[in-house]
C-alpha cells in the first residue's frame, strides 16, 4: 500500500504508524474524531482507500453499538452499501454460533469477495470480525475500530485473530491482518473504569517488557489517564502500538520475539480459566499474573525486591489486582499444560531480565515455579 503521503492527518497523534506484515502494510490511526477539536472528521472518502469494494458489513455488539454505530454506518453510507451485524456481548459469545451469525448476514446480502467487514468494539468483536474475514470465502478484508484501551494497545494490531472453543480460550483462529486500524480516543469516554484499567495492564506490560523510561512516564501519567485525559491516553496508545508494530513486523507468527507480548498471560490464563471467563477480566487476570512472573524473575535473580514491589506500586495505581485468587498448585499447573504457550511438555515462561526487558525461557528451576504458585495457594482445597 503507498497511502503514506495521500493520507490527511486526522489529528496529531497520527502521524504515520505502519504495521508491515508479510500480506501487506497497514496504518494505525489514532485520532480523536469525536472531540470538537478543530481536527478533519472521518469521511467515507478517507475510508475509501481501504475498502477495495462496495460492500461493508459493521460487526458490532448489543453495548457499543447503542453509542457508535449510527455515526459510522452514517457516513459509510454515503458511499458504500451498509449491512450490520450486531451480536451478543460478552467473553462467552466469541464462538462458533456468533461467526455463524456474520456469515448469515453476509450471505443474506449476497456479499462477495470484495466485501470489507469492520469491526467496530472491543477485543471481543474484533478477535471474531477477523476471524470471520479471513474465513469468509478463504479470506476478505476488514478494518479495525477498536473501542476499549485493551483493543486500542494490543488486539486489534497485529492480525491474531479468532474464537474460543469449549475447551480452550482462543483456541481456533487465523493470523489474518487488517487494512486499517482507526483508534477513536473519544470512545474511551464511555468505557466503564474497570475496562479502562483491564486496558491499562496491557499498557503497563509494553512498559515491563520493553522500555524502563515507558515505565517512568506512566508512573507519572496514569492518573491522567485514569481521569480520561485524552490526549495522553492518545500518547499512550500511540507508544504501545509503535512497541507491537515493531514486534510484529520482526515476528509476525510468533516465532520468536512476539512471544514475549504474553507477559503474565501464562499465570492470568491460570486465573482466567479457574475462576470462570466473564469473573476476572483478561487485563485483570494478565496484572495479577504479571506479579507472579516478576516474583519469579526476582527469584532468578534478575529482578530485585524493590523491583518487584514497582510493578505492584504501578498496577495498584492503575485499580488492578496484584494478587491471584487462591487456586491449588496442582490446578494451576494442570492449567498451565493447556497453554498454548507450552512447548514439547515444558512450561514456556515469559520473564523479565530487567524492567524493560524480557526474555521466553523454559530454563528455570521448577522449585522456584512452584514456590510463587504456592504463595497464594493456601486457601485452596
Ligand atoms: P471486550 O471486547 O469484551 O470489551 C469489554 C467490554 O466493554 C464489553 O462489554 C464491551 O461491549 C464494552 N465496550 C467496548 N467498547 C466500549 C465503549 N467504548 N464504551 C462502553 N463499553 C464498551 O474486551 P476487551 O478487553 O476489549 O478484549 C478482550 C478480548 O481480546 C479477549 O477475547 C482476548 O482474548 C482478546 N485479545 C486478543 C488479542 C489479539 O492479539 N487478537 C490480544 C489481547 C486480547
Ligand atoms: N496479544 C499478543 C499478540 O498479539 O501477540
Amino acid at each position: 500500500m503507498t497511502l503514506t503521503t495521500s493520507m490527511p492527518k486526522l489529528h496529531h497523534f497520527d502521524d504515520g504508524l505502519w504495521v508491515k506484515t508479510q500480506s501487506h502494510d497497514y496504518p494505525i490511526v489514532i485520532t480523536k474524531r469525536s472531540c470538537d477539536d478543530g481536527a478533519p472528521k472521518i469521511t467515507a472518502d478517507y475510508l475509501a482507500p481501504f475498502i477495495k469494494g462496495q460492500q461493508v458489513l459493521i460487526v458490532s455488539n448489543e453495548t457499543v453499538a447503542p453509542l457508535y454505530l449510527a455515526e459510522l454506518e452514517q457516513i459509510l453510507a454515503t458511499k458504500f452499501a451498509v449491512a450490520t451485524c450486531i451480536l451478543k456481548d460478552g467473553e462467552q459469545y466469541k464462538n462458533q454460533d456468533s461467526i455463524n451469525q456474520i456469515y448469515d448476514v453476509l450471505m443474506d446480502h449476497h456479499f462477495n469477495r470484495d466485501v470489507t467487514l469492520v469491526a467496530l468494539g472491543g477485543g471481543v468483536v474484533g478477535d471474531m470480525t477477523g476471524f470471520a474475514a479471513a474465513s469468509f470465502m478463504r479470506g476478505v478484508d476488514f478494518i479495525q475500530i477498536p473501542t476499549t484501551l485493551l483493543s486500542q494497545v494490543d488486539s486489534s494490531v497485529g492480525g491474531k485473530t479468532g474464537i474460543n472453543h469449549p475447551k480452550g480460550k482462543n483456541m481456533i483462529g487465523a493470523f489474518w491482518q487488517p487494512q486499517l486500524v482507526l483508534a477513536d480516543m473519544a470512545t474511551l469516554s464511555t468505557l466503564p473504569p474497570r475496562e479502562l484499567s483491564a486496558g491499562l495492564a496491557e499498557v503497563i506490560k509494553y512498559a515491563l517488557i520493553m522500555d524502563a523510561d515507558f515505565l517512568t512516564w506512566l508512573e507519572a501519567n496514569l492518573p491522567a489517564m485514569m481521569a480520561l485525559d485524552l490526549e495522553v491516553l492518545g500518547e499512550a496508545v500511540k507508544r504501545c502500538c509503535q512497541y507491537k508494530a515493531d514486534i510484529v513486523v520482526n515476528d509476525e507468527r510468533e516465532s520468536g520475539i512476539r512471544a514475549i507480548l504474553n507477559f503474565g498471560h501464562t499465570f492470568g490464563h491460570v486465573i482466567e480459566t479457574h475462576e470462570g471467563y466473564g469473573s476476572w477480566l483478561h487485563g485483570e487476570a494478565v496484572a495479577a499474573g504479571m506479579v507472579q512472573a516478576a516474583k519469579l524473575s526476582q527469584k532468578l535473580g534478575w529482578l530485585s525486591l524493590e523491583d518487584v514491589a514497582r510493578v505492584e506500586r504501578v498496577l495498584t495505581l492503575a485499580n488492578l489486582p496484584i494478587v491471584p485468587p487462591p487456586i491449588s498448585v496442582d490446578t494451576a499447573l494442570d492449567l498451565m499444560g493447556h497453554d498454548k504457550k507450552v512447548k514439547h511438555g515444558q512450561i514456556r515462561l515469559i520473564l523479565l531480565k530487567s524492567l524493560g526487558e524480557a526474555v521466553v525461557t523454559q530454563e528455570f528451576d521448577n522449585e522456584l515455579l512452584l514456590q510463587v504458585l504456592s504463595e497464594h495457594a493456601y486457601l485452596a482445597s
